[in-house]
């Protein structure tokens, strides 16, 4: 039987690049299209070295529809997922509209091609960031009153969820899943594919790892007054191949349902854990002594959410399979494979 292709925008990025691998693994052919801009070359000889082939890879701006229109003539494609956005919220305040042009251009791009070429089945990366910070709740479930989003970024994903509604209300064979990621952490097991942060990371785990290899000097945790046991924030730390593998089951999901089909879906592993027990967690795990000190809590932090994952549970028959100490560990080897490489 010939392999479903898959179109995956930004699929030579960080959630991206791992997503290709667990769709190959499981029988699919992605074609990534990605222009590099955000993404490292090495990805390509990464992901080589995990699947032993090199995957399709088409060197285009998803927001250029002159130059994406051919892939979707040149053969059949069965799903769509599109992780191609920026997404650094403290760039997003600063250039809002970089933003807004970017994002929703590429989302409403992708979209029109996917109608027109009749590719029905579509994964869109969204964020917990669409639940801001809900009054009174750590655990948030789907049916959670989204929020105001609380940078450019944010709102994005929310307008970017509001589209695909639309769109799918007037295109009943149009079915979707929104996918709203919790923190992504770690790398590959094998360590052949990671995070490249862009300049200085305002990511917490990358900000780590880079500390205790020598790159920066010292990580700031952003407050110890917040009302959590140990008073530093609390998230959902979810290993970036489990996150990966939550776009196949979403995908088959799609495949085997029928329509109108709308879903958002938490991906997170359900489970809350603060800036302090990850710097814990680190030491202990990698046997790394950090240097870290208190700073002052960083503007437009929610103080504690984590997921609720029933949903995701239930409906894609996912649950988180790795630890965030599994995490860390992996994402630790991947910044000590990306020194010997520098
Ligand atoms: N943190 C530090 N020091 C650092 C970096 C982070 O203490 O140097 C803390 C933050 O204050 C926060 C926690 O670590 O408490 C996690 O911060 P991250 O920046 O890693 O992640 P956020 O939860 O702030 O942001 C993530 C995604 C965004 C998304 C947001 C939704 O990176 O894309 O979740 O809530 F919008």
């Amino acid at each position: 039987m010939d392999k479903k292709t898959i179109l995956v925008t930004g699929g030579a990025g960080y959630i991206g690049s791992h997503t290709i691998v667990e769709l190959v693994q499981k029988g699919f052919h992605p074609i990534i299209v990605d222009d590099f801009r955000n993404a490292n070359k090495t990805v390509v000889s990464g992901l080589t070295e995990i699947l032993g082939f090199c995957p399709s890879i088409i060197h285009v701006n998803v927001c250029d529809i002159n130059a994406l229109e051919p892939v979707f003539q040149a053969q059949k494609i069965h799903g769509i997922i599109h992780f191609a956005a920026y997404k650094a919220v403290g760039e997003s305040v600063v250039d809002p509209l970089k933003y807004y042009k970017n994002n929703l251009q590429g989302l409403v791009t992708i979209c029109e091609l996917a109608l027109k070429y009749q590719v029905n089945n579509f994964v869109f990366s969204s964020s917990c960031t669409v639940y801001g910070e809900p009054e009174g709740l750590k655990e948030v479930d789907e049916a959670t009153r989204l929020s105001k989003a609380n940078s450019p970024y944010g709102n994005t994903k929310l307008i970017g969820e509001q589209i695909l509604i639309d769109v799918q209300a007037q295109n009943p064979q149009f079915k979707c899943v929104n996918l709203r990621y919790f923190n992504p952490i770690g790398a590959h097991p094998s360590a052949n594919i990671g995070e490249f942060p862009i300049g200085t990371p305002s990511n917490l785990l990358p900000y780590i790892t880079q500390t205790a290899i020598g790159k920066r000097e010292k990580l700031t945790v952003f407050g110890n007054d917040y009302p959590t046991p140990d008073g530093t924030c609390i998230r959902d730390y979810i290993h970036v191949s489990d996150l990966a593998n939550a776009h196949v089951a979403a995908l088959n999901l799609l495949e085997s349902t029928s329509t109108p089909f709308f879903e958002a879906i938490n991906i997170g592993t359900g489970k809350g854990t603060s800036v302090k027990e990850i710097v814990d967690l680190f030491e202990t795990n990698t046997h790394q002594k950090l240097n870290w000190e208190i700073g002052n809590r960083r503007p437009g932090d929610v103080v504690e959410i984590y997921a609720n994952a029933k949903k995701a549970n239930d409906l894609l028959n996912w649950t988180a399979n790795y630890t965030v100490e599994d995490a860390i560990v992996h994402a630790w080897n991947w910044e000590k494979k990306l020194a010997e490489n520098d």
